[in-house]
């Protein structure tokens, strides 16, 4: 392949706090390969407006620690379809763009793979606080997403401790329950409900009895905005049960989303974002920069779009037992 001369970078889908850094990373490797960046507003829907901006040095200062993204993102439905596609495509080929960056999540690597496809050079970067990219072990935001839920779940913690009560705090995750897992575990909840995994409301309900029976002075369960049993639907199950704790449902919504990245995320998004030029550079594309076993790894855009499998009976299992 001919020398790269000028990339375009986008992110897309939900925002992940990281992607600043990502982006940062992105145009200053560039820049440092001779490379000219440019910066498409608003995911895909920017795309197929051909709506660009040039990221040199400068334009990408002070955005390290912010949460958000500062090209905007967006969910794009109209980008399923191949004209759509096609047409994006020719936008990039009339700025001259040679290779394009992809900062985003599941649905974002599979338009990804689309791009690819019909023959431009894509490299993706695993960003979604939903960790739900197959092989990657993490991706961009996660960290920070739940650190602020173990933040909020740990205020709830407290309040339910003063007045012996439940509380069933629902927590992002479309399709993965790996956030309310995990959030669940490192906070100390007596329960994660997620997508992967049916549960009755009658057997939680047993289950928060027994444990006001045991003397907890809380019962807490963590609810993925996915799970087929909502946090609406378990709260009103709690009620009228006067051998049991009186029960609140707490969302914990956007916030989520939002804030400055911790240490691990800006430290990931940083060499994520890197990679991500170095390996259009050397001519690769349909790829995703994830983070395997400590190392920053190529992964092929199919494999990491596949069904993931973070959230394990095992895992699952471990939270019960801590809990107890
Ligand atoms: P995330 O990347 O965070 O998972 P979404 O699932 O909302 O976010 O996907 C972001 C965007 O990626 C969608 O709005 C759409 O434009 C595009 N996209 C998602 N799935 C596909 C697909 N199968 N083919 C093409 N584009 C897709
Ligand atoms: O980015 C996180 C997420 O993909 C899901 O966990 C959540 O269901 C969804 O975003 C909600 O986001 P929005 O309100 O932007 O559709
Ligand atoms: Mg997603």
């Amino acid at each position: 392949m001919a020398t790269v001369k000028r990339i375009a970078v986008l992110t897309s889908g939900g925002d992940a706090p990281g992607m600043n850094a990502a982006i940062r990373a992105v145009a200053r490797t560039a820049s440092a390969r001779g490379i000219e960046t440019v910066g498409v507003l608003d995911g895909y829907a920017g795309l197929l407006d051909g709506r660009f901006r040039p990221l040199d040095n400068r334009a990408v200062g002070g955005i390290l620690q912010r949460g958000g993204t500062m090209l905007g993102s967006a969910r794009c439905p109209s980008f399923h379809t191949r004209e759509v596609q096609q047409q994006a495509l020719t936008h990039l080929e009339t700025a001259g763009i040679e290779g394009l960056i992809v900062i985003g999540g599941n649905g974002s690597q599979q338009g990804a793979r689309a791009l690819q496809q019909l023959g431009c050079p894509v490299v993706g970067v695993a960003s979604t606080i939903d960790n739900d990219l197959a092989e990657t072990e993490t991706t961009i935001g996660v960290d920070t997403a739940l650190n602020t839920a173990i933040g909020y779940i740990d205020r709830l913690k407290d309040t339910a401790s003063s007045h012996h009560r439940a509380f069933i705090v629902e927590v992002m995750g479309r399709c993965s329950g790996y956030l309310a897992l995990m959030a669940a575990m490192a906070s100390g909840a007596e329960l994660a409900v997620v997508p992967e995994q049916d549960m009755l409301p009658e057997s939680i309900v047993a289950d928060m009895l027994d444990a006001y029976a045991r003397g907890k002075p809380h019962y807490i369960v963590v609810v993925a905005e996915g799970a087929s049993l909502k946090a609406q639907e378990l709260a009103k199950h709690f009620q009228g049960h006067p051998g049991g704790f009186e029960a609140r449902l707490s969302i914990v919504g956007h916030v989520q989303r939002g804030g400055s990245p911790s240490l691990f995320d800006r430290i990931l998004a940083s060499q994520l974002g890197a990679a991500a030029v170095d390996s259009l550079a050397k001519g690769r594309g349909g790829i995703l920069t994830g983070w395997v076993k400590g190392q920053v790894t190529e992964i092929p855009l199919e494999k990491a779009i596949a069904p993931c499998q973070k959230v394990t009976p095992e895992l699952l299992a471990l939270a019960g037992v801590l809990a107890r």
